[in-house]
């Protein structure tokens, strides 16, 4: 049994990832705190600091926070861009950056992208290019990683517990259930892969 960190735990892909982890010790976070164990905010280096330092000795992270603006692209804003980037792309990037001071020996992370970046649709374009961002982030990064930590990421496609707020936008997309892609957070996790994308599509 390892001790995990989940982090995003009570969204939707946070259950999603939990579902794969129920032989395991898992550790909650979100932003707000409610229902997790603790609260945290990945856009803030101190704030995962205070979270790792308080959960004490983990062996994974799996991070399923990356919060995205969705617009047409001539219409979307720096504003929206700079929101879009500082959580998805730069928060989790905080979250390794940070998580490495504290992660056990032969640990890992497991991060989160998103089809778009594979299957371009209208309004998504920040989605898409922070989710290719964390992609390439992860393959790169795995070769610099000490101690013999792994990392990977899990790029699904919309969960079918997810479809009344994304079928609109992703005609066309076949939903697969949040039980199959906690599957591939269980491989990142309990596997020995590392700099993997980890892709979940029906
Ligand atoms: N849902 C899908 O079908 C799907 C498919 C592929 C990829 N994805 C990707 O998965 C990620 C999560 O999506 P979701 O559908 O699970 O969203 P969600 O249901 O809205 O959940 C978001 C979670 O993230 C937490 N959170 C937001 N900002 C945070 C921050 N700065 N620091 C810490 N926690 C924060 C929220 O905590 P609080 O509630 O406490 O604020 C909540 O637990 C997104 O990047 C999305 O693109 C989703």
């Amino acid at each position: 049994m390892k001790t995990v960190v989940v982090i995003g735990a009570l969204g939707m892909m946070g259950q999603a990832a939990l579902s794969g982890l129920t032989r395991h010790k898992v550790v909650t976070a979100s932003r707000s705190g409610k229902g997790c164990d603790f609260q945290v905010d990945i856009t803030n280096k101190d704030s995962l600091r205070k979270l790792f330092e308080s959960v004490g000795e983990f062996d994974a992270v799996v991070n399923t926070v990356g919060h995205c603006e969705y617009a047409p692209f001539q219409e979307m804003t720096s504003d929206q861009w700079a929101t879009t980037i500082q959580s998805k792309m730069l928060g989790q990037i905080n979250v390794v950056h940070v998580g490495l001071e504290y992660i056990k020996d032969g640990g890992s992370f497991t991060l989160i992208s998103g089809i778009l970046n594979m299957k371009p649709v209208p309004q998504a374009i920040a989605d898409a290019t922070t989710s290719g961002a964390i992609d390439t982030f992860v393959k790169c990064v795995a070769h610099e990683l000490p101690r013999g930590i792994r990392i990977n990421v899990v790029n699904p496609t919309v969960l079918e517990e997810a479809m009344d707020v994304y079928g609109d936008m992703l005609r066309g997309f076949q939903p697969v259930p949040g039980a199959l892609v906690g599957k591939a957070f269980e491989r990142s996790v309990d596997g020995f892969v590392t700099g993997q994308v980890l892709f979940v599509d029906a």
